[in-house]
């Protein structure tokens, strides 16, 4: 059974809707990403699901319950924001302590809870500091332990970490990840960075101009993506149409096809004749672009070694793997 049932949801602003008909349907404790492009409508069904924005259609339904008519403070659901605003008059222990002062929590028990959850973020030594004096990795955390002490049944995180850099922010999403699981906390997490949300969740929702248009692992997003775009959004692939395709395989291909850059093999005996045009170093991976039979491919390589490198303008053959092509619509 699950936990949050989403069910026909429909969302506009004025004349303009955001999302008409949105259905999902969330376990406890699991761990859902939402993913998608600037403007989905993303952060607008977080704010649907918290009650800081009103709907227009349907039902919200957590644990049973019907949150729709309910006023934000009633719902028992943990927000951080995508700009996490701290107050900035208030030191870290009285910030986090802000939703339990609300829920008339008692002092001693409020002092409790509130050293819990800032060891919970590792800033048990920054309580007396106020923000301006944290830096923004450590203001992430302090709204994160705000969202966290008043024991959410629903944690709502809106890009908590869309402000940090490369290291901070595989270190934060790394303690998330291990809190939400400790405390078993259901949880949806929203980014519009596709390495996350593979990393992260237990599911993933890819969101499009204000629809779920596939769900599913990590694993099932990235190998089998049910169209064009959500294979252009995870992953690199190559989308081919079928006239180019049945030029590049020298066989007839019915549709549009999606080939994903690693899965192409350049090099070794027999294959495709082929022409480098130009490549860029990744890091771990160097990315070629290649022609063959007038068709324009990525293929990625494993950077093991500079002897590996291939110029640009060399001929070489590749080779595609007949399961790495997946018809796409
Ligand atoms: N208060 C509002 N009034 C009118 N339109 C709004 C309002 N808030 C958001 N929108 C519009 O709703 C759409 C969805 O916005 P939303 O903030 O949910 O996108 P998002 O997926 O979170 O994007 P981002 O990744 O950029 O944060 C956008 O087209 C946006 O312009
Ligand atoms: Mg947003």
């Amino acid at each position: 059974m699950s936990f949050l049932s989403i069910q026909n949801l429909h969302k506009s602003y004025g004349a303009t809707p955001i999302f008409s008909d949105i259905d999902c349907e969330i376990g406890q404790g699991e761990f859902v990403t939402l993913l998608g492009p600037s403007g989905c409508g993303k952060s607008t069904l977080l704010r649907c699901i918290a009650g800081l924005t009103g709907v227009n259609g349907g039902r919200i339904l957590l644990g049973g319950q019907d949150l729709v008519p309910l006023a934000p403070q009633k719902r028992g659901i943990g927000m951080v924001f995508q700009s996490y605003a701290l107050f900035p008059n208030m030191t870290v222990q009285q910030n986090v302590a802000f939703g339990l002062r609300m829920q008339q929590v008692g002092k001693a028990e409020s002092a409790q809870r509130v050293g819990e959850a800032l060891a919970m973020v590792e800033l048990g030594d920054f309580a007396a500091r106020y923000p301006h004096q944290l830096s923004g990795g450590q203001c992430q955390r302090v709204a994160l332990a705000r969202s966290l002490v008043t024991r959410p049944r629903l944690l709502l995180l809106d890009e908590p970490l869309s402000a940090l850099d490369a290291r901070i922010r595989k270190h934060l999403r790394e303690q998330i990840r291990a809190i939400q699981q400790e405390l078993g906390l259901t949880t949806i997490f929203v980014t519009h960075d596709q390495e996350e949300a593979l990393v992260l969740s237990d599911r993933i929702f890819l969101m499009n101009a204000g629809k779920i248009v596939q769900s599913g692992n990590a694993e099932t997003l990235y190998t089998a993506p049910v169209d064009a775009f959500a294979a252009g959004f995870i992953g690199n692939y190559n989308l081919l149409d079928a006239e180019a395709a049945s030029r590049l395989l020298g066989r007839p291909i019915g549709g549009r096809i999606a080939i994903r850059p690693e899965s192409i093999r350049l090099g070794g005996q027999g294959g495709i004749e082929a022409q480098i045009r130009s490549h860029s170093l990744l890091g771990n991976v160097i990315r070629y672009r290649v022609e063959a039979r007038g068709v324009e491919l990525l293929v990625d390589v494993l950077n093991r070694s500079a002897a590996d490198m291939h110029a640009s303008g060399q001929r070489i053959v590749l080779n595609i793997e007949a399961n790495a092509i997946r018809e796409v619509a």
